[in-house]
Formats: structure tokens, sequence, C-alpha cells
């Protein structure tokens, strides 16, 4: 049998065995299982490889067009071609492989996917079911994390939009009880930004964990953290010219909202690429989450989170 027979075989074997998949321990809805199994089966990492990870709603489509920003400035910075981010949408220049790459072939040509090298993707596959090759080789993994209270908002309406004309809509209470038992796309959440920050702090040098209030906080400094961790440290002229600054603002909401590309047409996924973008706020939560939801995510937080280091 060849490379691509074995790959088959193992796929075809693999969709068979649920039980396989249920052991991986996180929630995966049916359109998602084939392409991710292809995913972790097919995908082999090199070492130059940079891979954008994150949960559902924490800031994928912010941290995607930051890293490719930053990773790729000299190819296209002052005066050269202009931004790819004017014209496509991050996801469209990173690509989610098992929501993109993998979701209608199993045997893509990852070399023609990625135009820019070194290749850079997008994963919401939690850290202990990525393929081996992801985590045996030195490429990096960039991963996002977010206040619970306004990832759940961003899920819910998120979620909410994605229901068609015939669905009712998710009530708050419902979506929420089924956040606290971990259920939702790549859950539990908790168990998913564990793994990455235990992956972070592990080895440094390979996974860095990012928080969506940071950036916003400072974009600046985050961005260089960010642009040290890739191997393309900003250098002094580049300060003293503000590229620093300049890629924050063209990553930034509200840069990226108004954008043409951004407002029209829709994700291979059947998402609209506006609804990617809602309102970029951090506390939005207040608006939303009653006293007793608070309670019980304060707990689940403490619960789940004390003595990890990892704190929101
Ligand atoms: P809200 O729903 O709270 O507004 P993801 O990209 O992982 O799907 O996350 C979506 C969340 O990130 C949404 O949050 C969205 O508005 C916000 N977002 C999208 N682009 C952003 C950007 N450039 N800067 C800050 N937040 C952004």
């Amino acid at each position: 049998m060849d490379a691509a027979e074995t790959s088959k075989a193992k796929i075809a074997s693999l969709i068979q065995d649920w039980k396989s998949l249920s052991l991986s321990g996180f929630w995966c809805s049916p359109f998602v299982l084939k392409p991710m199994i292809s995913f972790q089966t097919h995908f082999q990492a090199f070492d130059s490889d940079v891979m954008v990870a994150t949960f559902p709603k924490c800031g994928t489509t912010w941290l995607k067009a930051l890293t490719f920003s930053t990773l790729y400035r000299s190819q296209f910075s002052r005066g050269g071609i202009e931004h790819p981010l004017l014209n496509s949408t991050p996801h469209q220049l990173v690509h989610f492989l098992e929501i993109d790459v993998y979701m209608n072939n199993p045997f893509p040509d990852l070399e023609n996917i990625c135009v820019y090298k070194p290749r850079l993707f997008g994963t919401h596959v939690p850290y202990a079911s990525l393929p081996t090759s992801i985590k045996d080789s030195k490429c990096k993994i960039v991963y996002i994390c977010r206040n619970p209270m306004d990832m759940f908002i961003s899920l819910w309406l998120f979620s909410n939009k994605l229901r068609g004309e015939n669905q009712e809509s998710l009530s708050p209470d419902k979506a929420f009880d089924m956040l606290c038992r971990g259920i939702c796309m790549f859950g539990p959440f908790f168990d998913h930004a564990l793994e990455y920050w235990n992956a972070s702090q592990e080895n440094p040098d390979k996974v860095l964990l990012l928080k969506y209030e940071d950036l916003k906080e400072d974009i600046n400094s985050q961005l260089k953290r960010l642009a040290m961790f890739l191997g393309v440290p900003f250098n002094e002229d580049e300060e003293k010219q503000g590229v620093v600054a300049e890629i924050a603002k063209v990553c930034s909401f509200d840069k990226l909202r108004e954008l043409e590309v951004n407002k029209k047409g829709v994700h291979i996924s059947g998402i609209p690429h506006k609804d990617f973008f809602r309102k970029g706020k951090v506390g939005d939560w207040s608006n939303y989450l009653t006293p007793s939801m608070v309670e019980r995510l304060e707990k689940l937080i403490h619960e789940k989170l004390d003595g990890s280091g990892l704190t929101f």
C-alpha cells in the first residue's frame, strides 16, 4: 500500500470506529468529523509551519490577521504589494485545516494552498487531538484565549445567526447550560484552553498563548511578543517607522469590519463573512448574563482553572 492508500484506509476505518472518536474527548459536529480525521491522518507539519489555534469566538479572525500581517510583513510592506487583508478575509488568507482545507478533499495540495511561506494555517482542534507531526515537529502554535463570559455571549449570538429560518433560536438558558456542561463545537472550552495553556508552559518556544483582553489593552506590546515568538522580531527601524502600529491598524476591528471583502460573501463553511465581526468589545457579557449565570460560570472557572496558572 502506498502512503495515499494507507491514509485512505486509516480514514475509512476511523470513520467506522465511532468509539475511537469519542475517546479524543471533545465535541465534534458531524460535518467536521470526516475532514477532521483526514486532517489528523494526512497532515504532515514542517518545522517552519505556523498554526493559529483557537477555540471558536475567542478572537480567531483577529489573530489570523495579526499573525499573517506580522509573519509576512517584509513581503508586502511599505510601497510594495497592497496589503492582502484589503482584498481577502483573514479566513481566506489563513485557512482552517479541518473546516476548510480538508472539507472536500482528504488529500489537498497544501503547498498551493499557502501562497506565502512559511506555511500558516488555522485550526480549532484541541491540542491533544492535533496530528502528531504538529506536536512532534518544531512548528509553532499561537493560541488565543478569551474571558469565557464574553466567549459565551459571542458564541450564543453567532450560533443563533447560523440557525436556519425554520429552526428555533437557542435560548440563553439552554445555551448557557450546554456550555457549562462542555457541550459545544470543539468543547469543553476549559479543557481546550487548559491543554494549550499547559503546552505553552511546558514548551514556551513552541506554543504562545495570547489573551483577547491583553490584545485589546495593549496591542503594540502583544504584537512585539508575537513577532519575537515567530522569530521575526521588529527591528529598531521598523519600530521608528511605525510598522507595529500599522499592523495593529490594518487588523483592527473597525478597519476590517468596514472593508467590502468582509461585508459581503460567504466563507466555505457557509458562514457570511460579516458574521465574524460583531462588537469586538471586552465585557459585553454584562449586557446579557443574569447574576445566577455569572455565579455559576465563576464557580466553574475556579473549579477548572484554580492552580493551573491560567487566569481571566
Ligand atoms: P464579539 O461577538 O464579542 O463581538 P472568532 O474570530 O474566533 O470567531 O471570534 C469572533 C469575535 O471576535 C467576535 O466577538 C468578533 O466581533 C471579534 N472580532 C473579530 N475581528 C476582530 C478584530 N479585528 N479585533 C477585535 N475583535 C474582533
